[in-house]
């Protein structure tokens, strides 16, 4: 008769064992997947600028959601001695994290507004794709060290 109790006893050690696995395991792949994703976003945005891609009002409109998804995630990724190895993210991350913050509020604040402007022509979508991409330039000019 000890099978029910062999059985109990794995339930409890699979629920104990449970909120490790749903955690993320590996912060810095979900930071950098998240920026591999901005990373498409604007390529596909300077592509539609060039004129490489016809302009599309829906895709721009999916441009700055998707950036602004990924503001809006990307600082739970930052867990204390989540730096060095193969991450590309700065000291400064640790160091200054309430300028940190402040530059992703930014972020997310000038997506907002570009998803806003609800833009129509490829000029009002130039205009609102330049001040959303000043802060990649501005963010990883002190957060990010290229490997
Ligand atoms: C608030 C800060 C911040 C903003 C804004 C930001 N980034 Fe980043 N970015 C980072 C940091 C930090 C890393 C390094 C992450 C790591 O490797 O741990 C990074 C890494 C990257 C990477 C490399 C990902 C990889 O595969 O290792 C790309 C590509 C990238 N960013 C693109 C962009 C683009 C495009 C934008 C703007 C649309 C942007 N980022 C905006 C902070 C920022």
């Amino acid at each position: 008769m000890s099978m029910p109790k062999l059985v109990v006893t794995a339930v409890v050690a699979v629920a104990l064992f449970a909120p490790a696995f749903a955690q993320p395991g590996n912060p810095a792949a979900m930071r950098e997947k998240l920026m591999e994703q901005n990373g498409k976003d604007a390529k596909m945005g300077g592509q539609m600028l060039k004129g490489e891609v016809p302009f599309d009002a829906a895709k721009a409109q999916a441009i700055f959601a998707s950036m602004h998804d990924v503001a809006g995630k990307f600082g739970n990724y930052f867990p204390a001695g989540s730096g060095g190895g193969n991450s590309e993210a700065a000291p400064a991350v640790w160091e200054k994290p309430a300028e940190f913050k402040a530059a992703l509020a930014k972020f997310e604040k000038d997506t907002a507004a570009a998803m806003a402007a609800k833009v129509t022509t490829k000029e009002a979508f130039g205009q609102q794709f330049g001040a959303v991409t000043a802060n990649c330039k501005s963010c990883h000019e002190v957060f990010r060290i290229k490997k």
